[in-house]
């Protein structure tokens, strides 16, 4: 089949080498693509978001199946546009995506169907004042999450009790997220571990795929600012047989139940962000209706059966009889970012590369051709997936590689994995 893979990150180039593998595939197209993902199909001039774009493309290139990456496009309704088409799409409808599209939607879905989550209040301009009182009334920390997409600055987390509420009334009234901070979600604090859940459904069956935890924070230990994520891996040596049969039943069963039951159509992937508490209770922090980046290049690698058959099986309906294979091999990635991430960065910085070896792939995120050049072209530039037995094995080699890429301004985190070296 041909395949049209929308995204350009890293999450993309992993989904890209995947499919390459699969012998179902005939033609791969992206759009638009990165410099590293170019030798696996052919890279489109079209923003994922443009859908009447995408549809000219469908129709030149004979799509048979469209893949999304990122969030944006879906929370834009792209699987809905495609689905009147007649164009099976792997993700969920716009309807299902306000899973991730809207904080408040995600609380009150979550209330409906019993799934265990922080306690909440939504908070819009109408209701301001009785915001406020809440917060009087909470102990800290409090988080405050602007409702809409805020390109993962849109959560806040305060010590300070008269911060929140002067941070609470600049989300509402002056929109520091625009559109996306005129309603807000105030949440309780929740301590524990986090660890990422991917589940690939169709609507009516799912399969769980490898659990990964990944490291948000920019500095070493945990401190900094927030990124995207500057290194995962896969699987993280907590999350046991236990508590993955916890989250299951508490967790995954009734959110594709509830998703059928209140016809909200998703064929794709869900990614569950949950945090594990001391005493061994399972909360749902978030839902993103996508794989997740760096996870994605620790997941994909460690599934042996086909994955693009598996993206195909969700997007049609198929999923039941779909057998999914795990590896034991445990992954690690390790995120190269240019100097000024997650803030301003310079882009257009020639890059070089280790030779490719068989037990690393490096994964291309923020990269770009210049003629013959490669040069960087976003905050994460590449990330070095790397296998072995043990995660101290895959994050010793992810580290060594991680090590052989050259830029201006390169840094990476050599402590991702810390607690299970
Ligand atoms: P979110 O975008 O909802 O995943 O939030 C971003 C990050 O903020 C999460 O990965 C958590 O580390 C943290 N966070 C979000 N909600 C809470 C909460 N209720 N309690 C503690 N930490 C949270
Ligand atoms: N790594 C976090 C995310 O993809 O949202």
């Amino acid at each position: 089949m041909n395949v049209l893979l929308l995204g350009s990150g890293g999450r993309e180039h992993a989904l890209a080498r995947s499919f390459s593998l699969s012998p179902r595939l005939d033609k791969l197209f992206l759009a638009p693509g990165n410099a590293g993902s170019h030798s696996l199909g052919e890279s489109l001039d079209c923003p994922p978001t443009d859908f009447e774009g995408l549809a000219q493309v469908v129709e030149q290139k004979k799509i048979d199946f469209i893949c999304v990456g990122p969030e944006q496009p879906l929370v834009s309704g792209v699987y809905d546009f495609f689905d009147k088409r007649n164009v099976p799409v792997f993700g969920p409808s716009q309807a299902a995506a306000q899973l991730e599209g809207s904080k408040g939607f995600a609380k009150a879905f979550m209330s409906r169907r019993n799934i265990p989550t922080a306690s909440y209040m939504e908070v819009t301009a109408d209701n301001l004042e009785e915001g406020m009182r809440h917060l009087e009334h909470t102990k800290g920390p409090y988080v405050l999450k602007a409702d809409g997409l805020a390109a993962g600055k849109g959560v806040l987390i305060l010590d300070d009790l008269d911060e929140a509420k002067t941070c609470l009334r600049k989300m509402i009234v002056e929109q520091q997220f625009g559109q996306s901070s005129a309603r807000v979600v105030i949440e309780e604090f929740l301590t524990g571990i986090e660890f990422s859940v991917f589940v690939l459904t169709d609507g009516k069956d799912y399969k769980i795929l490898p659990t990964a935890k990944d490291y948000k924070r920019v500095g070493e230990g945990d401190t900094g600012l927030n990124t995207g994520g500057m290194g995962a891996v896969s699987p993280p040596p907590f999350v046991s047989k236990e508590i993955m049969v916890q989250v299951e039943r508490s967790v995954i069963q009734p959110t594709i139940n509830g998703l059928h039951k209140e016809g909200l159509v998703y064929h794709g992937v869900l990614y569950i962000g949950v945090i594990l508490s001391e005493a061994g209770d399972v909360h749902v922090i978030e839902y993103n209706c996508r794989f997740g980046d760096p996870e994605t290049q620790v997941v994909l690698p460690r599934i042996t059966s086909d994955v693009l058959e598996a993206c195909w099986s969700a997007a049609t309906g198929n999923l039941k009889n779909y057998h999914l294979a795990i590896d034991t091999q445990c992954a690690s990635t390790v995120v190269i970012a240019s100097k000024g991430y997650p803030k301003a960065y310079a882009k257009g910085l020639p890059l070089t590369l280790p030779p490719l070896s068989n037990d690393a792939f490096i994964y291309h995120a923020g990269t770009k051709r210049d003629g013959d050049a490669l040069v960087t072209n976003g905050g994460r530039v590449v990330s070095v997936t790397a296998l072995g037995d043990d995660l101290k094995a895959s994050l010793t080699r992810a580290k060594e590689v991680a090590g052989q890429v050259q830029f201006d301004g390169a840094f990476y985190r050599a402590d991702i994995g810390y607690e299970f070296n």
